[in-house]
Parts: structure tokens; sequence; C-alpha cells
């Protein structure tokens, strides 16, 4: 499947980067005005996934233009171990937002059975994406307008031909887009957002969570999805989340996950032979995430996680660790 050629957003020469609260301040008086301009006292549809991005923009929605604002989470089967039902405590039960909840992880992993081809996985996650939120707009009358998180590096990595972000090259051609696009934070990178966020009155927790891809464990889950893969995909990552947490990792690390590719290798367990996915720890550090260095994770960690995602973990029988640095490789593998 080809890229899109449409012309993509450049982010104004002149504008400022945001790294003091008075900056995101007048960003935001800035965007809060911006939007009221633009979509008057028309409702407004958030996809709300829950990351750093979405819940910055639904803070920022949510000051601009209050009850208009209908936050919709679609669970698409490629989230992490408990992560939507943390997105609906969070912003339904915590912060009273209006919050729609759908399931749809049978819609997405069957359309993505069989498919192996990155770019069409990304393609199809996105194009997916707006059709359930065009679905949920028609349900609730007028509703012109999508928000979305997207970032300057979607753009610019789109841009570039690396990669079809779902927020950006993954979506379809403007002819098929029912709902007009709202995105505040185009223009801006994660540090800035998470400077935004602060300024919005997010908690720590929240603005520095580590990033996690629109596709989520789509991109991870190497080649073409399996269910059993994915599984064993999401509990080997809940563990070295759970592992860099107690160890304070997850408090200096940018970005930390697993993927695990679509071969096995022999090995074996309880005293049989036992054939198996290897997980490959990826755990990197940068700014823009446009280049990263890999963490040095102490052996000690990496013995311990080995140790757990090897043994309580079905599927997988070896752990490796990524010594890549973007560039060459991109932070996730597809
Ligand atoms: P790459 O793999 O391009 O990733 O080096 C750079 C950063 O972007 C995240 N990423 C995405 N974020 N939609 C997103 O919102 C996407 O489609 C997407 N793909 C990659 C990635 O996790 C890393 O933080």
């Amino acid at each position: 499947m080809e890229m899109e050629k449409k012309e993509l957003p450049v982010r104004p020469a002149d504008m400022a980067e945001i790294k003091t609260p008075e900056l995101a301040k007048a960003f935001i008086d800035e965007q809060i005005a911006a939007i009221r301009e633009r979509v008057g006292d028309k409702r407004v549809l958030l996809a709300l996934s829950g990351g750093v991005d979405s819940s910055v923009v639904a803070a920022l929605l949510i000051k601009a233009i209050g009850k208009n604002l209908l936050c919709v989470h679609v669970n698409h089967g490629l989230m992490r171990k408990n992560e939507s039902e943390g997105v609906i405590d969070l912003f339904k039960n915590q912060l009273g937002a209006e919050l729609i909840y759908r399931d749809e992880t049978d819609r997405f992993l069957g359309l993505l059975e069989g498919v192996s081809d990155p770019e069409k996985k990304r393609k199809i996650i996105g194009e997916e994406f707006i059709k359930v939120f065009d679905e949920e707009a028609a349900k609730h009358g007028d509703i012109p307008y999508l928000a979305q998180g997207t970032i300057y590096p979607d753009i610019t990595e789109s841009k570039d031909g690396i990669k079809a972000h779902h927020n950006v090259g993954g979506l379809p051609d403007g002819e098929e887009m029912i709902l007009e696009l709202v995105e505040p934070l185009m223009f801006l990178y994660k540090d800035e957002v998470r400077v935004v966020g602060k300024a919005l009155g997010l908690s720590d927790e929240l603005v520095n969570r580590q990033p996690f891809p629109g596709p989520g464990l789509g991109v991870r889950c190497l080649g073409a999805i399996t269910r059993d893969r994915l599984d064993a995909l999401r509990e080997a990552d809940a563990i070295l989340r759970e592992e860099f947490d107690k160890c304070g990792l997850s408090k200096t690390v940018w970005q930390y996950f697993i993927s695990v590719p679509d071969f096995t290798s022999v090995g074996s367990r309880n005293g049989k032979r036992y054939e198996g996915w290897p997980a490959i720890i990826r755990a990197v550090n940068t700014e823009k995430a446009l280049t990263a260095t890999i963490e040095e994770i102490p052996y000690e960690v990496l013995h311990r996680i080995t140790d757990r995602i090897t043994h309580e973990v079905d599927g997988i029988n070896r752990v490796v660790y990524d010594l890549t640095p973007k560039p060459t490789g991109t932070i996730e593998w597809e």
C-alpha cells in the first residue's frame, strides 16, 4: 500500500520552544482561543487513548469547550495489560469526563489477521479507528470535529516516509474523512507536551508516562498478529514494566517495551523441549524521539526480567536485549 503524498504542515520557524510554565500558559491561552473560534458551540469527539498526548488534548479541550467534549476510548485489542481499565477509571470515575468505551478487539484483530506488512498494519488500524469514530459521531448527532493527540514527530516521520504514524499517514484520503480534525499539539515535541500538561494541572505520573504508539502492541507483535503471541507479548511487557517500577528505572528511562517476533527457537522447560518466541527488550532515551540512545540496564535487572518472562509467560523461551540506537534502528520495530 502506498504512503499518501498529501502536503503536511510545517512548524512555524519563529515558534518558541515551550520549556517554561509561562510559555506553556501562553500556548494554552492561544490554543483555547483558536479552538473556541474554530468550533464555536459545536461538539468535539476526542480519541482518548490515555497516553500523554491525548490526555493533554483532553485537558485543553475541557478548558476550551467544557461539556461539548465527548471522549471515546477505543480498545483495539492492542492495548497493554489493564490499560483500558486505567483510562476509564481516571477519566470517567476520577475526572468526571463524558467517556464512551468501545471494545473493538475482535473487529481489529479480524482485519489484521494474516497481514504481515508493517505499513499495511498501521494503515488498517488508522483507517478502522476513524471508522469507529465516524460511527460514534453519527450516533450522537451533530459532531463535526474529531480531536487527536497528533504531535510533530508523527508528522515529520510520516513526511520523511519512515513510517506512516497511525494518526497521520494512516488516515484515509480526504474525501473519505467525515470528521474534521482538531490537532492542537501538532507542532509540539513530546517534552513540550509534558510542560503543557503540567501547566494544565495534570499529575506528574500522567504527564511523565512513557509514550505508547497509536497502533499499540500491533507494531510490537511483529509480522502477522496472532492472539496467542499477542497475549504472550502483553504478559511479558507487564513484567518488564513491573520490574522497571520496582528498581526505579521507570522514572528515568524514556521508553521501554517488549516486541515479540513471529519466529520460534528451540529451548527447554521443565526438562522437555520447548519451542517458543523470543521477547526483545528495548529501553531507550531521547529528548524528541528523532534520535535515541540505549539505556544501560544493570545486568542483575536484565537477569531478573529474563528469569520471570521465561518462566511466567506461555510461549516465550528466550529474552534478548536490543542494543541498537536510533538511527540506525527506529524506536519501534515496525
Ligand atoms: P519510531 O519507531 O518512529 O518512534 O522511532 C518514535 C516515537 O513515536 C512512537 N510512535 C508512534 N506514536 N502513533 C503514535 O502516536 C504511531 O503510529 C507511532 N509509531 C511510533 C514510538 O513509540 C516512539 O515513541
